[in-house]
């Protein structure tokens, strides 16, 4: 019996120990974060998509939906235009003609973050509308060279039809005029979501 004691209190003591600890792991682990299942978000197989359309990116004119925002006292002066920053709210079209029908608008910022070509850093929302794709948004985080043939952006992410999107994004120039600097961009875009 004496000898048995000790051990029972060892014992007994390392049970309220561990037991604590677990309950303090459950109460921290409960209150941040928690393992779901897939299917409880109702997400069941994960999707490729492919999106055409035309960008229009209209900086001249009296209803521009580009401009610029900040520019460096160094802007004017650098062959690339580097620290120029633009917001635009550019609609997005099924054809190149600026009447095709809308289906969405890229919203965000471009900047000219290359001081040897030029290069701009995209950082925007595609945000679509009409049918399933009303209010769904797609990410983009990327580098383009805008006088390349082909630029590749990466999809970072994206909302309602587009939750858990990644991908990517291909620019192509559809047209540009030298006189306005309006553009129009053909976009291919091959997103994986659920
Ligand atoms: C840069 O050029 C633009 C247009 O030519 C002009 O409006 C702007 O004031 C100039 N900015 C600076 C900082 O010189
Ligand atoms: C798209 O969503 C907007 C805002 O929620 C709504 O006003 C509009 O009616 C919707 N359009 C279609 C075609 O579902």
């Amino acid at each position: 019996m004496a000898k048995t004691l000790p051990n029972q209190l060892t014992a007994t003591i390392f049970f309220i120990i561990s037991s604590l600890l677990f309950l303090v792991a459950a109460v921290e682990s409960q209150s941040f974060s928690r393992m779901l299942s897939k299917k409880s978000l109702g997400l069941k197989r994960e999707k490729l998509s492919h999106l055409h359309f035309y960008f229009h990116d209209i900086v001249g004119g009296k209803n521009p939906t580009a401009i610029i925002v900040a520019q460096a006292t160094t802007t004017n002066t650098s062959a690339t235009g580097f620290g120029m920053v633009v917001m635009i709210d550019d609609p997005l079209t099924v054809g190149p003609e600026a009447s095709s029908k809308l289906v969405g608008r890229a919203q965000g910022i471009y900047a000219s973050a290359s001081q040897f070509e030029t290069g701009l850093l995209m950082v925007l929302n595609y945000v679509f509308m009409g049918g399933k794709y009303n209010g769904s948004t797609l990410s983009i985080l990327g580098r383009n060279p805008v006088f390349s043939t082909v630029r590749e952006m990466p999809i970072v992410g994206g909302s309602g039809i587009f939750r858990f999107a990644r991908g990517y994004a291909q620019a192509r120039t559809h047209s540009l005029d030298i006189k306005t600097g309006d553009a129009v961009v053909e976009y291919n875009v091959f997103v994986l979501h659920y």
